[in-house]
C-alpha cells in the first residue's frame, strides 16, 4: 500500500516538475514565469501561502517578488548580510528554527511572521546568492521527507538558475542603455565640434560667411530627394561643414585677395581640399565616406577637376552632391575678386555646365528640390531660407520647369 502510495506520489512529482520546466522555458514575462513556477511548487507539496523573494545585492536585502496566499505583505523584504550567506546550504530547504543565526531570525522574525514561514530556501546559482523562498504550513504533512527534500532542491536550483539569467538580462540590458545614451553625449560633442570647427574655417574668409554652414544644408537637401535618410544625410552634413577645412592653412591673404589670383596663388588655393582630406583622415568618423566628399569636392565630372583629376566614373553621389551644393553657393554669394550672380543667372549657370562641371542627374534633384521648397511643398526647407530674398518665385519656376522639360525631353 505505502509502495503504491510513494509511487503515485513520484509520478505526481515527476508530472510536476516537467510543467516546471515547462514554465520556465516559456516565453511568458519573468514576472508571470515566476509566478506560476511558485504556484507549481505550492501545488506540489500542498502548501498554501509562499513567496518568492529576488536578493539586491545594493540594498543587501530580499526584496519581495511574487507571492501565493498572502494578505498585505507587498513591500515585505528579508534582512541578509554576507555573513548568513556564507553558511546557507546552496539551494537547501530549512526548517526556520534550523537557523542557527540568531541576527538573521531576529531581524526577520517579524516578516516570518506575516509570511506564515515554515520553511526557508536559500537560491544560489553556481556560488552566486539570488534570492529566496519561503513556505507556509503544508495542509498534509508537517515536515518534508528526505526524498521530497530532493525534488526541492531540484525545483530551488532551477529557479535560481532563472533568477540569475534575468539579473544578467537586466545587467545587460541596463548596460545597453548606458551606452546608448554615452553614444549620443559623444554625438552631440561631435557636432558641437564640428560646428565650431566651421564657425573657425569660415571665419578665415571674410566674403565666404556662413559658406560651409549653407553648403551643408543644401546637401542635404539633395541628399535627402534622392532618398538618403539617417546617418548617411549626417555625413553629408558633416561633409558640408568640413569641406573647406584645410583652407585654415592656406596663407589668408591669398583667400582674402580682392583681385584676381596669379597662377602660384591658384594653385596655393587649390591644395586645400587635399589638406581637408589629410586633417579629417586623422579622425575616425561615424560617418560613411565624409573624407572622400571633403577630398573630392572640387573635382568635376569631365574630369578637370582637382585634386585627382577623377573620371565622372569615379565619383559618388555624395561627391557630386558636395561639389554641386559648393559651386551654387559660391556662385550666390559675393567673392573677393566678383559680385555675387542672382538667382535666375546661377540656376541658369549651373544648367549650362552640365556634363561638364555639374553631374546631370544630381543637377536634375537640385532643381526639383528647390522648385519643391518655392512651392512649399518641403516641411523644413534647407534652401530658400539661405537664399536672397530679391527673386521672382515666378520667374525661378518658369525657369526651372523649362530646364527640367529640356532635361526631361
Ligand atoms: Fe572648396
Amino acid at each position: 500500500m505505502k509502495e503504491k502510495w510513494n509511487l503515485k506520489r513520484l509520478i505526481f512529482n515527476i508530472s510536476s516538475l516537467v510543467d516546471l520546466g515547462q514554465e520556465v522555458t516559456s516565453s511568458k514575462g519573468f514576472n508571470d514565469k515566476m509566478k506560476t513556477t511558485l504556484y507549481v511548487v505550492t501545488g506540489m507539496f500542498s502548501v498554501p501561502k509562499a513567496a518568492l523573494f529576488l536578493y539586491n545585492s545594493n540594498s543587501h536585502n530580499l526584496e519581495l517578488l511574487t507571492h501565493k496566499g498572502l494578505r498585505e505583505i507587498d513591500g515585505t523584504s528579508l534582512y541578509v548580510r554576507a555573513k548568513h550567506i556564507k553558511i546557507f546550504k546552496k539551494n537547501e530547504p530549512y526548517n526556520i528554527s534550523e537557523i542557527k543565526d540568531n541576527s538573521f531570525c531576529e531581524h526577520n522574525g517579524g516578516a516570518f511572521k506575516k509570511l506564515q514561514t515554515k520553511t526557508f530556501i536559500p537560491l544560489f546559482a553556481k556560488d552566486e546568492f539570488v534570492g529566496a523562498i519561503t513556505l507556509g504550513k503544508r495542509l498534509a504533512r508537517g515536515s518534508y521527507l528526505p526524498s521530497e527534500k530532493d525534488v526541492l532542491k531540484v525545483i530551488a536550483n532551477q529557479m535560481a538558475i532563472t533568477l540569475h539569467n534575468s539579473n544578467l538580462f537586466k545587467k545587460l540590458t541596463n548596460k545597453v542603455t548606458e551606452n546608448k545614451k554615452l553614444y549620443e553625449n559623444m554625438r552631440h560633442i561631435y557636432h558641437d565640434t564640428i560646428q565650431a570647427f566651421a564657425a573657425a574655417i569660415d571665419a578665415k574668409d571674410v566674403y565666404t560667411k556662413n559658406h560651409s554652414y549653407r553648403v551643408a544644408r543644401y546637401a542635404v537637401a539633395i541628399a535627402r530627394e534622392i532618398g538618403w535618410e539617417g546617418r548617411d544625410i549626417e555625413g553629408i552634413y558633416v561633409a558640408g561643414l568640413l569641406h573647406d577645412i584645410g583652407k585654415i592653412i592656406i596663407d589668408r591673404g591669398v583667400i582674402n585677395k580682392g583681385e584676381e589670383l596669379n597662377t602660384m596663388e591658384i594653385s596655393e588655393i587649390k591644395r586645400h581640399p587635399q589638406i581637408s582630406y589629410d586633417i579629417l583622415s586623422k579622425i575616425k568618423f561615424p560617418w560613411k565616406d565624409v573624407v572622400y566628399f571633403v577630398k573630392h569636392h572640387h573635382e568635376r565630372v569631365d574630369g578637370k577637376g582637382y585634386p585627382d583629376s577623377l573620371a565622372e566614373t569615379e565619383l559618388s553621389d555624395g561627391v557630386k552632391i558636395l561639389a554641386l551644393a559648393d559651386a551654387f553657393d559660391a556662385m550666390t554669394t559675393d567673392r573677393p575678386y566678383r559680385g555675387k550672380l542672382s538667382l535666375f543667372d546661377a540656376l541658369r549657370e549651373v544648367k549650362k555646365c552640365l556634363g561638364t562641371q555639374f553631374d546631370e542627374k544630381i543637377s536634375k534633384v537640385f532643381f526639383r528640390v528647390l522648385q519643391k521648397e518655392i512651392k512649399g511643398e518641403i516641411k523644413e526647407a534647407q534652401i530658400l531660407p539661405h537664399l536672397d530674398k530679391d527673386f521672382d518665385p515666378a520667374i525661378i519656376t518658369t525657369l526651372l520647369e523649362a530646364i527640367t522639360a529640356e532635361l526631361t525631353a
